[in-house]
């Protein structure tokens, strides 16, 4: 739930853009209003079809600004001043098009140019078609966007205005809320540039790091387990959120080992990386990292290998194919969570789960001793293996807390202000 204390007083610009999901942001507005936040509006000229200035102008009580040229909104507030008054810019919805000339960094109208003169955190909450949000196009906008710094929220699955079904409805006004809460939350500790160090505002390398004397291990990836020389087990996981929840960790001042199996992915900055391959290669990697202050287990070890390891290739010999005998591997995030006076303070668990979520999750914080469960959903059909969002829920001693879908980076982020947080206390 958006907590009133961190919203109050804060100055929200809010960029609508024209989709059908702009009748929103009039809820958006009034919510925002009523937890005290102030909001000045730029509305597109797209926008100003689907919701009338004067709707905004009544609702946000601030002048709605639309025009790059009007003489009168320049006299008031020139657009690079109205760019900076802000302690955050929001885009809802923020459209396909609107997202492809942030991404070419255009300013061709008010909306551009403020998004480009802006030197404040920008919070998007994309709305489109399924088709225009998976177009290769918007992805890798969406994909740049992020890793300049640019937070997202949504968008959701659900039937969309034009009767479609898939991800693409711009997320519920109290979830952008939520988002925002979040960030401010975050802004303490500077989380909120996450993604990539050069987007960062000046100030940020001198702020204090709320990780700072902390040494934490990540688990990533997936393991490979070899059946003989040439053939291994193996499974989807790519590594993204495991390598992203490193790269949070780092950012906000902890020493970082990560330990990950094979993946396509780079070394995030500022981490110590193990490669690895086994489940019993990783269970030694991050035994030998200890002592540690915090272990986030997001790597998807294989849960068996084969006994009796063949050290030549198998051959098709005409008797049928083998039957392999597996035995269970090591369970990484037990180990850690029962490693006794080596035990780190906080153990994080993933739980990738297929049905009944969060009761499955619960259930395995109890069994495997680890103190939060990060729970997501890998059934058929949703893309969090190998995809770049992820839709989860946090469950620790206090209860669940279920995040909007966000892109891998803003979980990650989410998640290290959440650990911050807790070593705050
Ligand atoms: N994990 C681990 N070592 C293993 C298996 C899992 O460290 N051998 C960790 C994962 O990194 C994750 C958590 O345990 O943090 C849960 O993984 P998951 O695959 O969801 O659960 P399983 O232990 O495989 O349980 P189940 O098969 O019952 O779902």
């Amino acid at each position: 739930m958006a907590d009133h204390a961190i919203l109050s007083g804060k100055r929200v610009l809010l960029v609508i853009a024209g989709g059908i999901a702009a009748y929103k942001c009039l809820d958006l507005i009034r919510r925002l209003r009523e937890r005290g936040v102030s909001v000045r509006a730029v509305l597109t000229a797209a926008g100003a079809r689907f919701v009338t200035p004067l709707s905004v102008q009544a609702l946000t009580e601030n002048t709605v600004y639309q025009d790059l040229w009007s003489l009168t909104d320049e006299s008031e507030m020139g657009h690079i001043q109205l760019s900076r008054a802000a302690d955050l810019v929001v885009v809802a919805p923020a459209t396909a098009d609107l997202l492809a000339r942030m991404a070419a960094g255009m300013a061709d109208d008010l909306a551009a140019t403020v998004l480009l003169a802006t030197d404040k955190p920008v919070l998007v909450a994309p709305a489109m078609n399924v088709r225009m949000w998976l177009h290769p196009a918007t992805q890798a906008n969406m994909e740049l966007l992020e890793r300049r710094g640019v937070l997202r929220v949504g968008p959701n699955d659900g039937v969309m205005a034009c009767n479609e079904f898939g991800p693409g409805r711009m997320a519920e006004p109290m979830e952008i809320i939520d988002a925002i809460a979040a960030h401010f939350a975050a802004d303490k500790s500077t989380a909120h540039f996450a993604a990539d160090k050069s987007a960062a505002p000046a100030t940020a390398d001198a702020a204090p790091k709320p990780l700072a004397g902390k040494r934490a291990i990540v688990t990533s990836g997936p393991t490979h387990e070899p059946i003989d020389p040439v053939r291994y087990i193996a499974n989807r996981s790519s590594g993204k959120q495991g390598h992203a929840i490193a790269k949070a960790l780092a950012q906000l001042g902890a020493a970082v080992t990560l330990v990950s199996g094979p993946t396509r992915l780079a070394d995030p900055p500022g981490c110590t990386v193990v490669a690895i391959e086994t489940a019993r290669e990783m269970l030694a990697a991050c035994e030998a990292a200890l002592p540690a202050d915090i272990a986030v287990c997001a790597a998807a070890v294989a849960d068996w290998r084969v006994a009796g390891l063949s050290d030549r290739k198998l051959k098709k010999d005409g008797g049928g194919p083998p039957t392999l005998a597996l035995t269970e591997n090591p369970d990484i995030l037990a180990t850690l969570s029962q490693a006794g006076e080596r035990r780190p303070a906080l153990v994080v668990g993933f739980a990738a789960e297929t049905g009944d979520v969060i009761a499955y999750a619960t259930a395995k914080r109890a069994r495997k001793g680890c103190d939060w469960i990060v729970a997501n959903d890998v059934s058929l059909g949703t893309t969090t293996f190998g995809g770049a969002d992820n839709t989860v829920h946090l469950i620790r001693e206090g209860g669940v807390e279920s995040w909007p879908t966000m892109g891998k980076d803003a979980v990650a982020a989410r998640l290290a202000d959440a650990i911050a947080e807790r070593f705050r206390e």
